[in-house]
């Protein structure tokens, strides 16, 4: 057992299985970068207050500084008999400067420092998602582009329906995503850092000496959050007690996964021999053990599965929080692994399926012969007949008739004769039947929709 931040009013040792019980070193040494900045921060406006001397504080800032150089080195390993990563830096800073080291928790809460360390890898990890999300953008832009010319069945109840552009099924996921884009954008956009609550009540530090503390830290030139209004506390109690902003970045996620989740399956079902629309790049599929022909879309099954797994995420924090006594509780220690493991799914799966989209490639033989189904034309004869003056519901009913006709006779209706056409309704003709009953004449009918333009061009992008 490490050494611990707390222990003057007790008698006896922890109990050893409790004490490994209530450690979340092994996950929240995640958050180590953060946990340094919130340390390098106090140090300043510790110095601020007089607390430390200029010396005192050089050398707890130094000390900071190489553990930091250490965990972006990809060199700091956890100390997994720490409490947690709180625990784990002081105690490191212990080791390199002995007895001042005792001066780095001066006045200051884990309270405090576990919901700035929060916040920042949300704000942090919320950037990258987003540059993911503009990647897969602009490769469903792509693909959609590179097959502008084909067209597609369209569904609903997963039967045929209307036929539409490739291009706007392609754009139908990029706006669903864009919207996932825009959710977090504006989750960043209001995202602050928070210091100096103390463990609920506020601190005897004054907010200047804070708010000059993260000016200087800001200026260092470490990574800021771009659009953060506030660097000092609104509301102590609030801060310490809410975790309401990780709720909103796991709702976020969960709705990403959802619109994910469903992309995987139509990508699934498209690709089965029975649909046939779509080849998967193989570098995404795996075969089988036994047998040899088989191409499984297994990531975009994982990917669907793991829906289960981000909506439960979401709903163990909603459901952690429900009803807890205001402030602090230490059942909220119990968001971080709901929130580092949605926002390592989401991650992985945003990295291989913008890869899958780019290799994706399209059957054009297999959709060129479900096009020829003659159904999908039907609703465009009702809006034919409807506009040149046949009532809705006579046109509807005619049409409907017409393809049972065909249905039941195995017949075309493409190889009916004018005479045995008109028996339906007196406008319908070969001639017409032939400029509706096609894919262009399909899409190119609709006069209700915007120009098919799905741009990227105006998003930045952003790294991590
Ligand atoms: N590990 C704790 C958490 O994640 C840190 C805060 C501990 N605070 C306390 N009063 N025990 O929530």
């Amino acid at each position: 057992m490490a050494d611990k931040l707390w222990g003057g009013r007790f008698k006896k040792e922890v109990n050893k299985d409790f004490f490994e019980f209530q450690k979340s070193i092994h996950y929240d040494y995640k958050v180590v970068e953060y946990d340094i900045y919130h340390s390098i921060i106090h140090v300043s406006a510790l110095e601020e207050t007089g607390l430390l001397n200029k010396d005192e504080a050089a050398k707890l800032t130094s000390a900071l500084s190489d553990i930091f150089s250490e965990v972006r080195e990809g060199k700091f390993k956890p100390n997994l008999d720490s409490e947690d990563i709180h625990t784990d830096i002081q105690n490191r800073v212990t080791k390199k400067l002995g007895a001042l080291a005792q001066k780095l928790h001066t006045l200051r809460s884990r309270n405090d420092q576990v919901v700035f360390d929060a916040k920042w890898y949300c704000y942090r990890e919320g950037l990258y998602i987003s540059s993911l999300l503009n990647v897969i953008l602009a490769n469903l832009n792509h693909l959609g582009n590179t097959y502008r010319d084909v067209f597609l069945p369209g569904y609903t109840h997963t039967q045929r329906a209307q036929v539409v552009s490739f291009i706007r099924y392609t754009g139908a996921f990029f706006c669903m995503l864009e919207r996932d884009f825009e959710r977090m954008d504006a989750f960043l956009k209001k995202s602050s850092i928070y210091i100096g609550s103390g463990a609920l009540a506020g601190s005897t530090i004054p907010k200047e000496a804070y708010s000059e503390a993260l000016k200087k830290f800001l200026e260092s030139s470490r990574p800021e959050p771009k659009h953060s209004k506030s660097y000092t506390v609104k509301n102590p109690l609030d801060n310490v007690a809410s975790r309401d902003f990780v709720i909103e970045f796991l709702s976020i996620l969960s709705i990403l996964q959802m619109h994910l989740s469903r992309m995987a399956e139509d990508f699934i079902l498209y690709s089965t021999k029975e649909f046939g629309f779509f080849d998967l790049p193989e570098e995404y599929c795996t075969g089988s053990s036994l047998m040899p022909h088989k191409k499984n879309p297994d990531f975009l099954e994982l990917l669907r599965g793991n829906t289960g797994k981000i909506y439960g995420n979401l709903i163990s924090v909603l459901t952690t929080m429900k009803g807890l006594p205001l402030t602090y509780n230490r059942d909220m220690q119990l968001d971080k692994e709901p929130l580092f493991s949605s926002t390592e799914v989401l991650e992985q799966e945003l990295k291989i399926i913008a890869g899958l989209i780019k290799g994706l490639k399209l059957n054009k033989n297999r959709i060129q012969q479900a096009l020829d189904d003659e159904e999908l034309y039907a609703t465009e004869l009702v809006e034919f007949l409807v506009h040149l003056g046949v009532p809705f519901s006579q046109a509807h009913t005619a049409v409907g008739k017409l393809i049972r006709f065909a249905e039941d006779k195995k017949i075309k209706i493409r190889e009916m004769s004018d005479k045995e056409l008109r028996k339906f309704d007196q406008h319908l003709s070969q001639l017409n039947i032939k400029k509706i009953m096609n894919p262009e004449y399909a899409v190119a009918s609709k006069k209700s929709l915007p120009a098919q333009k799905y741009s990227t061009s105006k998003r930045s992008p952003r790294s991590k």
